[in-house]
């Protein structure tokens, strides 16, 4: 991958702390640098993962942190998990809370424990006036019930799926929109059309690595230097520079994340 210096970009989403970089986590890193990347949101999933992420950015200058519990570990969840979450919330650099949110598509954990996670995560985030990761797949109405009944709620959908409703239903509510590198996966076309549109002002760009690498590297690991795919991707459907992208992107997140 060519060297892109004037351009900053973003990975507001991956999991840097999953075993798929236990290998060559530090090389990962390192080429975030090198591949102009300006900052990182490594985002916490499970209690370890907030744990993990909060590590990652007491040791990375460029790395920020998330902490939230994802629904597929509802039915686990417990209140002294919530404390704990709470208590690793006020480390240096922790920037929002996520993901959470509802996934009736895999269901790993039932419905009713989903949501009362979801309201806890909500809750937990106005408490501390931190905004909200949330993961959404085939649940959008109940998504939307729960943030609506929680107003005003400060919130990034992200991976964002859904029909054309939900999304002018999230823009309404003010909500961010974040896509990952699926989006250039050629039978993506539904959400390509949604991806333009999106108003450029309220995207952000993710890659949610180790998960979802671009087209061409389909099978294989991603990593945050790929969200280069994604801008690129993005230009195209918006017919604007790679580099506006880059510029507004970044800078959407910058201020959503208050990163100074
Ligand atoms: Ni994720």
């Amino acid at each position: 991958m060519e060297n892109f210096p004037h351009t900053r970009l973003a990975d507001t989403h991956c999991h840097l702390d999953f075993p798929d970089f236990d290998r060559d986590r530090e090389e990962v890193v390192q080429r975030c640098q090198t591949e102009g990347i300006d900052f990182v949101i490594n985002v916490g999933s499970s209690l370890k993962g907030c744990r993990d992420s909060v590590e990652l950015a007491g040791k990375y200058a460029f790395i920020y942190a998330s902490v939230g519990i994802h629904p597929h570990e509802a039915d686990n969840f417990n209140q002294e998990i919530k404390t704990e979450v709470k208590r690793l919330a006020g480390a240096d650099k922790v920037v929002a809370i996520g993901e959470t949110g509802l996934d009736y598509y895999r269901n790993l954990s039932r419905p009713e424990n989903q949501k009362a996670l979801f309201i806890s995560m909500i809750s937990l985030a106005k408490e501390l006036d931190l905004p909200l990761i949330i993961h959404n797949r085939q649940a959008q109405d109940d998504t939307l019930k729960l943030l609506k009944d929680s107003m005003p709620v400060k919130a990034v959908v992200h991976c964002f799926s859904g029909d054309e409703q939900f999304l002018k239903d999230c823009l309404d509510l003010g909500f961010f929109i974040s896509f990952t590198c699926n989006l250039t996966y050629k039978k993506a076309q539904n959400l390509k059309n949604l991806a333009k549109i999106t108003p450029l002002e309220k995207l952000f760009l993710e890659t949610d690595a180790p998960f979802l690498p671009p087209e061409g590297w389909r099978g294989k690991r991603n990593e945050p230097i790929y969200v280069k795919k994604l801008a690129e991707e993005l230009a195209l459907l918006k017919g604007v520079s790679f580099e506006q992208i880059a510029e507004v992107t970044t800078q959407n997140a910058r201020h959503f994340f208050n990163l100074t």
